[in-house]
């Protein structure tokens, strides 16, 4: 997407239309928008036609330079607010563009409206949603939509203003090619995406700086991965272990680890899941695809930080290997584990690359799962659940979060259910014996015991992974959750700052 920005007026846009925020008693945005588009402007504004609620939006066409221009008209909230607020006004915008099929546009700066303003983050907020808004899969569709958006033009009067989006729009640009990769490789249909083909494909996608070594079968064994070699044994989609570095910040020895759950499938295995609850698990695969992507990122913006990221890749299929629930699997820290249910498979793959995970002495381990579906059930389909070790790190990712609009909420690691993963037979067992009652936080306890007390955040994405109900800003589908998140936290509180 072309992403400009023109200290210019309105009425000089050459592109197809013409966006213009506006509230209610608002001052002449003469010199924004010219005097043409302000009389007229100021005439609907006064007129019964502005009678629409905050955040519709309306288009007429408007005479301009002797040619018919669409105008559309967004009733902006009266003060600046949240950036989330803008990136779902941005979806929304995104939604009526596609179906408008308008592919280039000229917008009025948000800020530009208002008096007071603390950053430019409505304008960016806006974008961000726009962006959100028009990403569409339709590999599968012999017909595609032909029209996408190609150019937005922001108009201001300010250079800050100017100055803000031409140092940011290429950054933009690549934040949202890889939130849409997330998107892309997690609603590909599980056929299209075994555990193979996701990593051949990371390797593919790899850019400069970013070694991607890939484990098959022989690997895993000679690694002694074997609780990813058992979760991934019933399929004849053997399974993969990605190994990822990036090592932009090679002076320094501290490095961040990252962890992404890589089931390209979860039939629940020999504990079946039943039908309602298998059709979406092509998604199970979500944490991978986010992590996957948030380390590209970091690449292609060529942080100065170190990342090593672990994916564990199997299908959860049922077949004449696959394991019962029963068997004992001793994994890779040594630790044995009992396998009371084979659809608790995510701990177990996690469990092994969480333990190779701490051997470079991370700063940070983060792992980023769609772990549990008591997780969605206690916070539904849009917030993930967040637990952690140490505490300061819960409030540092809430505060990126916000930002961001990935909403996440803490979840406890109570000792009182510890007990309910002690195993009668191995070290532990992978279903608690509280059986679904806070199952988000057994699965969480059990992968606690692979993180060596390293400082340790676990994201269960389960719900935001893939939307049934229409986010507002992510809309439905893969979502991408996660990819901005882990991304602009590293960034934060990981990075050194780049000299020049
Ligand atoms: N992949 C599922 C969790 C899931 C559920 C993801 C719904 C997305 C939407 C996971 O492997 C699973 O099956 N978890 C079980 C755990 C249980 C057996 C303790 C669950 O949540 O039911
Ligand atoms: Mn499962
Ligand atoms: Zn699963």
């Amino acid at each position: 997407m072309k992403i400009s920005c023109r200290r210019k007026i309105a009425i000089h846009s050459r592109k197809d239309a013409i966006l213009i925020p506006v509230y209610k008693n608002i001052k002449p945005l003469r010199l924004i928008t010219g005097k043409k588009i302000d009389d007229e402007l100021h005439e609907i504004i006064q007129s019964d036609y502005f009678n629409f609620e905050e955040k519709e939006i309306k288009s007429f066409y408007m005479e301009l330079n002797r040619k018919l221009k669409k105008i559309y008209l967004i009733h902006a909230p009266k003060e600046q607010e949240a950036a989330r607020q803008y990136m779902a006004l941005g979806a929304k915008m995104a939604h009526i563009l596609k179906s408008d099929k308008i592919t280039t546009f000229s917008i009025i700066s948000f800020e530009d409206i208002y008096n007071e303003k603390r950053d430019f983050s409505s304008t960016q907020g806006f974008i961000e949603g726009l962006m959100f808004g028009m990403y569409g899969y339709d590999r599968f569709k012999t017909k595609k939509d032909a029209h996408t958006l190609m150019e937005i033009e922001v108009i201001t009067g300010m250079l800050k203003l100017k100055r803000f989006i031409d140092e940011k729009a290429e950054e933009w640009n690549t934040v949202f090619e890889n939130v849409n990769l997330a998107r892309d490789l997690t609603n590909t249909p599980p056929n299209y995406m075994t555990p193979e083909i996701f990593a051949k494909t990371a390797v593919k996608e790899a850019p400069e700086g970013m070694k991607v070594t890939v484990w098959d079968i022989r690997g895993i064994r000679e690694n002694s991965l074997n609780l990813v070699e058992a979760v991934g044994r019933g399929s004849a989609n053997k399974p993969y272990f990605l190994k990822i570095e990036y090592a932009g910040n090679p002076a320094s020895e501290s490095n961040v680890a990252l962890v992404g759950k890589g089931v390209t499938f979860d039939s629940g295995g020999s504990n079946l899941k039943p039908t309602g609850s298998m059709e979406d698990m092509k998604t199970d695969m979500a944490g991978a695809a986010a992590v996957y992507a948030a380390v590209k990122l970091a690449a292609e913006m060529k942080l100065k930080v170190n990342i090593n990221a672990y994916i564990p890749l199997v299908e959860n299929i049922i077949g004449g290997d696959a394991i019962r629930p029963g068997d004992v699997v001793a994994s890779a820290s040594g630790k044995t584990v009992e396998i009371m249910n084979t659809d608790a498979e995510g701990r177990l793959i996690l469990a092994d690359a969480l333990y190779i995970a701490t051997k470079t002495d991370p700063e940070v381990i983060i792992d980023a799962a769609t772990l549990t579906g008591g997780c969605v059930v206690a916070l539904g389909p849009f917030c993930a659940g967040l637990f952690t070790n140490r505490k300061f790190l819960s409030k540092q990712v809430s505060d990126i979060s916000d930002e961001t609009a990935e909403d996440v909420w803490e979840l406890p690691l109570f000792e009182d259910y510890a007990k309910g993963i002690n195993s009668k037979t191995a070290d532990m067992q992978n279903m608690s014996t509280f059986k679904r009652e806070g199952s988000a936080i057994h699965a969480a306890l059990f992968l606690r015991q692979f993180v060596d007390n390293y400082p340790w955040i676990h994201f269960d994405i389960a719900g935001t992974a893939w939307l049934d109900t229409p986010h507002p800003i992510f809309g439905t589908g893969a979502s991408g959750f996660g990819v901005r998140l882990l991304y602009r936290f590293i960034e934060a509180h990981y990075c050194e700052r780049s000299d020049d």
